[in-house]
């Protein structure tokens, strides 16, 4: 059985008890009251329902820990060096439409650096969680990155740049450049469990533009403590914040890394969150 630590146990409990809300609401998906931040960027109220009850058991268990949280923002904490990063719905879209690849993602920074991670698809039950030097694990089981290097036969995930969101045309020569030398690629819509599925294997490496650090930041640590490598465009470890992120074993990593380099510079990020200036990863 693995260990899990006080830390996990919290994150672990919270989601679970957001996750009954978006279980319930997914069923009655038509009935849901839907709000647009951008031309096609939804929040729905179960966005907002799931936020409030993670925004409400973490800050029992934790109350000196900040908080960045995708709807509610920057919650300042008498603890400096930790915060909560909360993505209470990863998969609005797919959430909207009935499809069941969606997940409540929880991470803890501190000081700059993720140290904890906790990814839950309430539709398979799936937990994944990771915290530093503890290794990654799904439910009970450990977890490790596929072992593929050649690109042939790997299949790697992606994000499509939303209506009005990010730039389109180089999104396509990205994929361009990947899609001739790799067996296949998928788009499943919720970049935490994107990160997941690489730290268990299921996908070889993951790239993707202009995500935001509650989108990532347990996935980051899910990736590395299962073997994998994390970088911006660029291949620095500083990822939290970057306009790009790639994602894979060390060679899948890199090769992938390299081809979406020849597409150019990622563009400026179409929103930053209002934050204090990140510290060193
Ligand atoms: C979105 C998902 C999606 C990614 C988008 C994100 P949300 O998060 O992670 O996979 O492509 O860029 O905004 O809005 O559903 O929490
Ligand atoms: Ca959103
Ligand atoms: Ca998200
Ligand atoms: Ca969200």
């Amino acid at each position: 059985m693995a260990f899990r630590s006080p830390l996990i146990n919290v994150m672990a409990s919270a989601a679970t008890k957001a996750a009954r809300g978006l279980k319930r609401d997914f069923g009655e998906v038509e009935n849901l009251q839907v709000s647009k931040k951008g031309p096609s960027d939804f929040v729905s109220v179960a966005d907002q329902k799931a936020e409030d009850v993670l925004f409400a058991e973490l800050s029992r268990v934790r109350p000196e820990f900040g908080f960045l949280m995708e709807e509610r923002g920057i919650v300042e904490g008498s603890d400096k060096s930790h915060r909560w990063i909360v993505d209470p719905l990863d998969g609005t879209t797919n959430f909207l439409h009935g499809l069941p690849q969606f997940a409540i993602s929880i991470g803890v920074e501190r000081d700059g650096d993720v140290i904890a991670g906790v990814i839950y698809n309430p539709i398979t039950d799936e937990m994944y969680w990771a915290e530093k030097g503890n290794g990654a694990y799904c439910n009970d089981r450990r977890l490790r990155v596929a072992a593929r290097k050649d690109l042939k036969e790997c299949v790697i995930a992606t994000g499509v740049p939303f209506h009005g969101k990010g730039d389109h045309l180089r999104f396509l020569k990205e994929l361009g450049l990947v899609m001739r030398e790799v067996a296949g690629i998928r788009r499943f819509g919720a970049a935490s469990l994107d990160l997941a599925f690489v730290a268990s294997g299921r996908f070889d490496g993951f790239w993707e533009t202009d995500l935001q650090p509650w989108d990532i930041a347990a996935g980051i640590i899910l990736v590395r403590e299962a073997g994998g490598f994390v970088t911006d465009q660029r291949g620095a470890k500083k990822v939290l914040n970057a306009p790009e992120i790639v994602a894979g074993n060390e060679i899948v990593h890199e090769k992938l890394r390299r081809l979406i380099e020849r597409a150019g510079l990622p563009p400026k990020r179409a929103k930053k969150p209002a934050e204090p200036a990140p510290a060193a990863e």
